[in-house]
């Protein structure tokens, strides 16, 4: 490249570098007036599982929210799943006593946390909402214990672990809402 060139491309080059800083600037300063959800969610136990849920949180009670959405939704898949692994002619008479306890238990935290979410929209005492996710937790341990209890393996483990997960990243998130 001759000198001649070399002046005038190195020139653009640097303005065209510096327009891309200022934009890239520019959107980093709009982030940082939004609400964090990545930061918010490294507090929690379980960091890209909260991360996953929401799409555009703005604030923590609407990350909460999210989080305590997905969790209710979850209960009642674990609840379907139970149910239907009682009806399965293969599923012998221990486990599907477990799987009653576990079917009853679910249904008890999905209220628990239909619960938590209607607590969190009308914005009502945070004691109350600690609790009903407290209450969450222990139906979702109460499952795990039908089969442990026994020395049984737990046809819903895998669900019951991920519901498990997302309760615990309820709890952290409400603990951080007082
Ligand atoms: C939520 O917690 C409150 C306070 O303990 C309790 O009165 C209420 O029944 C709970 N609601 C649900 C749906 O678990």
């Amino acid at each position: 490249m001759s000198k001649l060139l070399a002046l005038p491309t190195l020139l653009l080059l640097l303005l065209a570098s510096t327009a891309v800083d200022a934009r890239v600037i520019k959107r980093m300063q709009h982030r940082r007036a939004l609400f964090d959800v990545a930061a918010a969610c490294k507090t929690t136990s379980y960091p890209l599982l909260c991360q996953s849920l929401p799409a555009d949180s703005a604030s923590l009670k609407d990350l909460t929210s999210t989080v305590v959405s997905a969790a209710a939704d979850k209960a009642k898949e674990a609840q379907d799943e139970a149910a239907k692994l009682m009806a399965e002619p293969e599923t012998s008479n221990t486990v599907s006593q477990s799987l009653g306890v576990c079917r009853a238990n679910f249904d008890s935290a999905v209220d628990s946390l239909r619960g938590a979410a209607k607590n969190l929209k009308e914005a009502a005492s945070h004691a109350d909402l600690m609790s009903n996710l407290s209450a969450a937790t222990a139906f979702v341990e109460t499952c795990n214990d039908a089969f442990a209890e026994r020395g049984l393996k737990s046809p819903v483990a895998k669900t019951t672990e991920l519901l498990g997960k997302l309760v615990s990243n309820c709890l952290d998130l409400g603990s951080a809402l007082q």
